[in-house]
């Protein structure tokens, strides 16, 4: 297995640009299950969540294409064609891999009918149960069995009559299953208290592009006025905030400066505001987002929340730049139960952490030391490589398929800004 190695202490400079965001494009591929025309993304990001997507996708009678573009271009075109739906089973072999194959759930019953998934079980960041997307889907008129480890979703005469559902807390995943199934509903559904993410955003500005009507998009009440049917779009995936903000913190650990191309500071602004209150210069461009480290880092204090709150996507990343930081930083995890992983991997590298249920003490330290470490997710994956960008000596980081889930090409983007990083194959 891949491994990367960092010798540390290089301070980071130049312009990279940011990739398509991997959980925009995780819920606009499923988008294709819900017209037989052709759907156009643009800006996909080259991850291994968004080939394993296309994977599934194909399993269903989804056929795909990439355009020419050159190997040395990030992103892709990806064309995919629904003409006829072949199947509306996801099995428990690729569900297993990708938890986010759960939104193939929504699509399948909007256009079919009906749709068979395998339950995902847990993850290393917690339980993540999918209760929230039955109920969703329950209260547009969906009849949910459960059975042998698999979800079966049955639109009584073949279309959801629709209906309204209160989500008790926020669910970015259940939003978007209780969307791509109500643009295809005879009726009406109404969502409260919906995740209002930008990918969320993103997600319905998709499904108006392919004719849905929504109201209310970037609120958290969204009403839904079903349509016979879709027809095709060509969609531009947005940027991912959560990879601009993991290099804006590698970028400030170091000392350096970044221009983050294409980032989109309104959609940031939670990172942008911690990112500040540790001291780091933020400022919004034309060309995208410019970050600057400014004399030492002060500590922080914050909780992770649903959007437009700091981002459990972005906890690990800031927790790296705050065990620099001159004094102490207090986070708060809120979202996830168990996702603090790095914590004892950050402690080996000579940061002083302690955790007190869900919440983490960061006393900043004068300076962190290279190690041999490994996360069990993809951010505390980030949060690893941050630190050993700062830290004295070599730091290897094990188990790099959480990265290449999604950070497209990591390794050549810190070579633009001037890391000292390598991939290399374990022996
Ligand atoms: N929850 C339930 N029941 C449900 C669904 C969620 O109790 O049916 C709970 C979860 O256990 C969690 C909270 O609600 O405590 C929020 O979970 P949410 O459904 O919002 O998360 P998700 O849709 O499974 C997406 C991202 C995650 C990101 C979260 C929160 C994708 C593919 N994944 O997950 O991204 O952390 O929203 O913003 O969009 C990552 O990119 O590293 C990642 C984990």
């Amino acid at each position: 297995m891949d491994k990367i190695i960092i010798r540390g202490g290089r301070r980071l400079s130049g312009s990279i640009p940011v990739s398509g965001a991997k959980n925009s494009a995780l819920t606009l591929l499923p988008c294709a299950l819900l017209t037989e025309e052709p759907l156009t993304l643009r800006n996909l990001p080259r991850l291994a969540d968004v080939d394993g997507f296309q994977h599934l996708l194909n399993q269903f009678g989804v056929s795909t294409s990439i355009a020419g573009t050159r190997p040395e271009d990030f992103g892709r075109v990806m064309t995919l064609q629904a003409t006829r739906l072949t199947s509306t089973t996801a099995p428990y072999e690729l569900v297993r891999k990708m938890r986010a194959s759960i939104l193939v759930l929504g699509p399948l019953l909007g256009r079919a009918g009906e749709a068979t998934v395998s339950l995902p079980g847990g993850c290393a960041i917690g339980n993540r149960p999918i209760d929230l997307h039955l109920k969703a889907l329950e209260a547009f008129g969906a009849q949910i069995e459960l059975a042998a480890g698999y979800v079966r979703a049955v639109a009584p005469d073949g279309g959801l009559p629709g209906g309204t559902y209160t989500f008790p807390v926020v669910s970015v995943g259940a939003t978007e299953n209780a969307l791509m199934a109500a643009v295809l509903a005879k009726g009406t559904c109404r969502l409260h208290n919906a995740a209002r993410e930008p990918e969320i955003v993103d997600l319905c500005n998709l499904l108006v592009a392919m004719g849905g009507q929504i109201e209310g998009i970037g609120t958290s009440d969204l009403t839904i006025h079903g349509v016979n049917r879709l027809h095709g779009a060509t969609y531009q995936v947005m940027p991912d905030r959560i990879e601009a903000g993991s290099y804006a913190c590698a970028a400030a650990i170091t000392g350096g400066e970044v221009e983050l191309r294409g980032a989109r500071m309104n959609e940031m602004d939670a990172t942008v505001a911690a990112l500040r209150e540790a001291g780091v210069f933020v400022e919004d461009r034309p060309s995208g987002l410019f970050v600057a480290a400014q004399g030492p880092l002060r500590p922080v204090t914050l909780s992770t929340a649903p959007y437009p709150g700091f981002a459990t996507d972005m906890q690990a990343q800031l927790m790296a730049l705050l065990t620099r930081a001159e004094g102490t930083s207090v986070l708060t995890e809120t979202i996830f139960e168990n996702r603090y992983m790095h914590v004892p991997e950050l402690t080996r590298m000579g940061a002083r952490i302690e955790t007190k249920g869900r919440t983490a003490i960061v006393h900043g330290v004068a300076g962190l030391n290279g190690a041999e470490v490994m996360a069990t997710d993809l951010r505390a994956s980030m949060s690893l490589v941050i630190a050993g960008l700062a830290a004295e000596g070599v730091t290897t980081v094990h188990r790099l398929y959480h990265l290449d889930r999604g950070y497209e090409r990591l390794e050549e983007k810190f070579a633009l800004l001037g890391a000292d990083i390598e991939r290399v194959g374990s022996d």
